[in-house]
């Protein structure tokens, strides 16, 4: 199976030496990335900028902004057989970033926000029949009800939902506990463990809901 991973999150400039982005540390992508290889997978990966060593035997591709993950995803999604969006994509980025470095003397900075592109949103009238796609929910409250929302609005057959209101699990974490629902109605409950294990569960799981798919 041919495998495309996001991992780790993306910036977005306020000025040329600050950004604004969030906690992903990027070990949930890069486990994922890892364990699929372990399983014998074609594996490459997306990553946004994170401080892990690139995975033995998967081609890296390095990302910063939402802009760039987006023609990335783009371009390699044709040619993989099952997609997971780890990352965490900043949804807000400033609408001008300052071309040169805000004073702290002039006081906080008004700043006019305007929405990153939604990735998996752009993508998904180019999804093949034959292709599965796998995201993520980040979610602080109503888990279920929020990813199982997110699964329908972007057109997803799977979505992995993890609970970040809590320290021993999703973001920087080394553990995780992963709620997996498909677009079938199933659930797969992957209790807390290592990152590495709640990988390789989804990894499994995602090659069965695929080769079911293609029958
Ligand atoms: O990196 P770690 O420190 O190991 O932490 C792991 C993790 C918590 C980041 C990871 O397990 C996780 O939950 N990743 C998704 C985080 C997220 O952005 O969730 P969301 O609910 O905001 O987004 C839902 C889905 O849409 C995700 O698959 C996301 O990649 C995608 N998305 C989001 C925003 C956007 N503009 N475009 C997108 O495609």
């Amino acid at each position: 199976m041919r495998i495309l991973v996001t991992a780790g999150p993306t910036r977005e400039a306020l000025d040329p030496v600050r950004f604004i982005s969030n906690r992903s540390s990027g070990k949930m992508g890069y486990a994922i990335a890892a364990q699929a290889r372990r399983l014998g997978h074609d594996v490459e990966l997306i990553s946004g900028p994170v401080a892990l060593p690139p995975p033995r035997g998967i081609r890296v591709v390095n990302i910063v902004t939402a802009d760039d993950m987006l023609a990335a995803v783009k371009k390699m999604v044709r040619r993989c057989d099952v997609l997971i969006m780890a990352a965490a994509v900043a949804d807000w980025r400033p609408k001008k970033p300052a071309t040169r470095k805000l004073k702290k003397a002039s006081g906080p900075p008004r700043i006019t926000w305007e929405a990153t592109p939604d990735i998996l949103k752009a993508i998904a009238p180019l999804k093949k029949k034959s292709q599965v796609f796998c995201g993520f929910a980040a979610e602080t409250h109503d888990l279920a009800r929020e990813a199982k929302r997110k699964l329908r609005e972007k057109n997803l057959d799977v979505i992995a939902a993890n609970d970040v209101a809590q320290n021993d699990r999703g973001f920087e974490s080394d553990n995780n506990a992963l709620t997996v629902f498909f677009a079938d109605g199933r659930t797969l409950n992957i209790p807390l463990s290592s990152k590495a294990n709640c990988a390789r569960k989804l990894v499994r799981a995602l090659a069965d809901f695929w080769a079911q798919k293609k029958k």
